[in-house]
This record gives structure tokens, C-alpha cells and sequence, in this order.
């Protein structure tokens, strides 16, 4: 099985490039399928998300055309089948953006029940809300959930909580929809007004993306379209954290800084220097990190996304900090692989009681989700001595070249395959 070797100990720095947003590729490749014409998309990160979605929408006839690493063409002029039940679509949540994409253009969509990172109870009760509001039917039979139509009006829908996947999800329902619909209550993420953007781009009247209020004008078809990806807010925060964590020096590139306010916020509250540009980010800790206590929010809140990967580096700080992830209630499986690594937390509910400690040390672990899998590699490289993280296929899900990344700013870090390559891996960086 793949896994990472890591020899801690060495501060990160340099500078990274930073790819597309993972969470606004997903939605804008599934709304891709909203209209007959090609659209030619840019910026589109190569990890193993987007490539379960891309190929599950070759199986219902969606034509792509990769044009480079990061840039594909689609065309779903010939989509023959609603019924998407791959056996690796179920392993990723944003499966279910297709439903809302099919359903707009189609009238009818039958997608698998969404998977993803088991990071707590994932509902999909305000997505149903939304559909139904909207005209459709929706029953969920034999793992499906099956949607149809005769024809979708817009509504007034107020959304019980606040839900990235329910707004987009929704607001791709209701762009073809007949008359206005206007969304309650919505998710302000970047990767909310990138998708909204997208379809305006296409020919939809989007307006308020980005605020808690989305105002849907239905109109009948959408056109083709060229458009780059946001970069990814997650990726520039984790690599952010590294050079927090490490003691090190990394500027983060190709990023836009208003998405990291508050992640930049944090990281100046316990100590590290910030220094912003146009489109980089250089993040400097050069002392012992100060405590600070974390609630994550939805946007502009601090992301649960980054949950993970700020509790990595306040294991690491001088006194008692709290963090309490309010969005998802199982976030916090990672904490039984750092205390194997030294630290000194406790769970209790939703938060965790992180008293800082000197060291981390290296162990076998392994990554337990997406997020909490990349912060541990973290503490990984920070820690004395080897670690090897399994279960690396879920960090591969949303990072690309994580371990490449890593290796350009000074990590001692392999992906290996095999065990015997750990006693090489330790002769050559012993
Ligand atoms: C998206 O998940 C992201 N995934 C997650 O990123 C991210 O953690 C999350 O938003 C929050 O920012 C993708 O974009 C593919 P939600 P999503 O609907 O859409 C409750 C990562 O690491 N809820 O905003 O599934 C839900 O239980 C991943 O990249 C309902 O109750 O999240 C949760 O408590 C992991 N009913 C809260 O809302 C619903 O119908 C937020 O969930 C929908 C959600």
C-alpha cells in the first residue's frame, strides 16, 4: 500500500504554487453538463476527486477532451444516461451535485447516495427541501436518490442551516427553472460565487452570490463557456500551517488573500508574521507558537477545513488553547494518531482541549480523512524522528502533488509502496 516516510525536523521554505479549488472544480464540472455546448475549463486540479466526477460523467456520454494537466473540454450534447451509479461515485460527496446539474437541464436525475470523508453525520435534507420547493419529486430507493419533474418553478426557500453543498446544489436546480427563486440563509464560500460566476459566464442570472441571500432568475438554455478555477483556499491555508508548524518560511503563490482572512487572522494571533501581496502570501514563525482558541464557522468563519491542521499546530504552543468545530460533530479522528505522536489533547463533544507541548514525535499513523490526513503529515515534518502516514488516498483526494510540494520547500518526505523502501528511505536521510 502507498504510504508517506517522513523525517521531521526541518523548516519548510521557499515558495509554492498553488492549484484550483477542489470544492469549486466539482460543482463547475457537474454544471457543465447544463448546456449542449463545449466548455472549456482551466485551472482544474488534478486530484482524485475531479477525476472520480470527470469519469463518472463519461459514463452517462459527457465527451472530454483533456487539453493539459489542468484544463479540460466538455461536452455534454450526448448525455444518454441519468441514472450515475459508478461504484467510486458513492466514495465522493460531490456526487451530488450532479443530481441538481441533471435535474435542471433534464427534468429527471438518479444519482448514488454521496460518500465522502467520514467527518460526521453529512444530511442531505436541506438539498431535498430544494428540489421539492422547486417542483421536483425525490425518493431515495435501492442507494439512489431519484429526482424528477415536470417542469421546476421557482421559490422562496429558506434553508434551515447553512449548507455549501444545499446552495449550490439548488441554485443549479433553480438557473433553469421557470421564474425567480431566491435562496435564504446561503453559503457565502468562494467556491459558491465561483460556480455562480460559472454560470452566469454560461448565460444564467445569478445575482447575490457571496451574500446570505441568492436571487435565481430562471432562464431556458445556457451556452458554452471558458473559465479558470479559484485558487484553493485549503491548499494555501495547509501549506500556510506548515510553515507555522515547521518553524519555516513559505510563501504561498497564485492565491487570492481576501478568501484567507481569517486563516490569516489565526496565524498572526499565535505569532507568525504575514506578509500579503497581490496574489501571494508569505507566512514566517520563527518562535514558539502562542495559544489561541478556534470556533470553525461557515464563511468568513474559520473553515472546518482548516480545523484540523490549526489543532496540529497549537499541539505545538505554549499553554491550554480550545477548538470547536461547529459544522461537523466526528472532525476530531485524527486526534488518537497525534497523541501517538506525543501530543496532549482531549475530546470532549465537538471540542478538543489542546495543552501545547514541546515535540512531536514520529510514529506510524494513519489519515483518517482528507484534511486531518494533510495536518498530520504536518505535524509529521515537524516531529523528531520517522513517521509513516498510511492511508494517503484520502489526501489525495484534494491535494495534488502534496509530497512534491513538500520535497520543493526541504521536507524529507517519500511516497513509498512498499515497507522494505522504508530502510532505504532512512539510509538515505539518517
Ligand atoms: C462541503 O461539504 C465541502 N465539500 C467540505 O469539504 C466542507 O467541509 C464543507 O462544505 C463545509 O465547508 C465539498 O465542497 C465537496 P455542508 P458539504 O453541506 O457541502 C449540515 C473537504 O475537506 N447539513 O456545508 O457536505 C451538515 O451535516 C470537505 O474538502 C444538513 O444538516 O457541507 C453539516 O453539519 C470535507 N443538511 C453542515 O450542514 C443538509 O442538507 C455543513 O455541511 C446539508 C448539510
Amino acid at each position: 500500500m502507498e504510504h508517506y516516510a517522513i523525517k521531521g525536523g526541518n523548516a519548510l521554505v521557499g515558495e509554492v504554487e498553488i492549484g484550483g479549488a477542489k470544492n469549486a472544480a466539482l460543482p463547475i464540472l457537474a454544471a457543465s453538463v447544463m448546456t449542449d455546448e463545449s466548455v472549456y475549463i482551466d485551472n482544474m486540479p488534478d486530484v482524485r476527486d475531479t477525476n472520480v466526477l470527470l469519469k463518472a460523467m463519461a459514463n452517462i456520454g459527457v465527451m472530454e477532451k483533456r487539453t493539459g494537466r489542468h484544463s479540460v473540454v466538455l461536452n455534454a450534447a450526448n448525455v444518454s444516461n441519468l441514472v450515475v451509479e459508478d461504484d467510486n461515485i458513492k466514495k465522493i460527496r460531490a456526487s451530488y451535485y450532479l443530481i441538481g446539474a441533471l435535474l435542471s437541464k433534464y427534468k429527471r436525475a438518479e444519482v448514488a447516495l454521496p460518500g465522502g470523508c467520514d467527518i460526521g453525520c453529512r444530511a442531505i435534507d436541506q438539498h431535498i427541501k430544494g428540489f421539492e420547493a422547486l417542483g421536483a419529486e425525490v425518493v431515495i430507493e435501492h442507494g439512489l436518490i431519484k429526482t424528477r419533474a415536470e417542469r421546476l418553478m421557482g421559490a422562496h426557500i429558506y434553508m434551515d442551516c447553512v449548507s455549501v453543498g444545499a446552495t449550490i446544489n439548488v441554485m443549479m436546480a433553480a438557473t433553469l427553472a421557470e421564474g425567480t427563486t431566491i435562496i435564504e440563509n446561503a453559503a457565502k464560500e468562494p467556491h459558491v460565487v465561483d460556480l455562480a460566476n460559472f454560470l452566469n459566464s454560461m448565460g444564467a442570472n445569478i445575482k447575490g452570490a457571496g451574500t446570505d441571500v441568492i436571487r435565481i432568475k430562471g432562464v431556458t438554455r445556457l451556452h458554452g463557456t471558458e473559465y479558470a478555477i479559484i485558487p484553493d483556499q485549503i491548499e494555501a491555508g495547509t501549506f500556510m500551517f506548515a510553515a507555522a508548524v515547521t518553524k519555516g518560511d513559505i510563501t504561498v503563490k497564485n492565491v487570492i488573500p481576501k478568501h484567507l482572512e481569517s486563516i490569516v487572522a489565526k496565524l498572526i494571533e499565535i505569532g507568525c508574521q504575514v506578509e500579503e501581496s497581490d496574489d501571494c502570501m508569505r507566512v514566517v514563525a520563527s518562535k514558539r507558537l502562542k495559544t489561541t482558541h478556534v470556533k470553525t464557522l461557515p464563511y468568513p468563519g474559520f473553515p472546518t477545513d482548516m480545523q484540523p491542521q490549526i489543532a496540529v499546530a497549537l499541539g505545538l504552543s505554549q499553554g491550554t488553547s480550545i477548538v470547536t468545530d461547529t459544522i461537523f460533530e466526528n472532525r476530531f479522528r485524527y486526534v488518537d494518531e497525534l497523541i501517538r505522536m506525543g501530543a496532549h489533547i482531549k475530546v470532549e463533544g465537538t471540542t478538543a482541549i489542546i495543552d501545547g507541548v514541546e515535540k512531536y514525535t514520529g510514529a506510524r499513523i494513519s489519515a483518517p480523512d482528507l484534511r486531518a490526513g494533510a495536518a498530520l503529515v504536518i505535524a509529521a515534518l515537524a516531529a523528531e524522528g520517522y513517521t509513516t502516514v498510511e492511508d494517503i488516498h484520502y489526501i489525495e483526494r484534494g491535494y495534488e502533488d502534496f509530497h512534491l510540494k513538500l520535497q520543493a520547500l526541504g521536507a524529507q518526505i517519500e511516497l513509498l509502496t512498499d515497507d522494505k523502501e522504508f530502510q532505504k528511505f532512512k539510509l538515505k536521510t539518517g
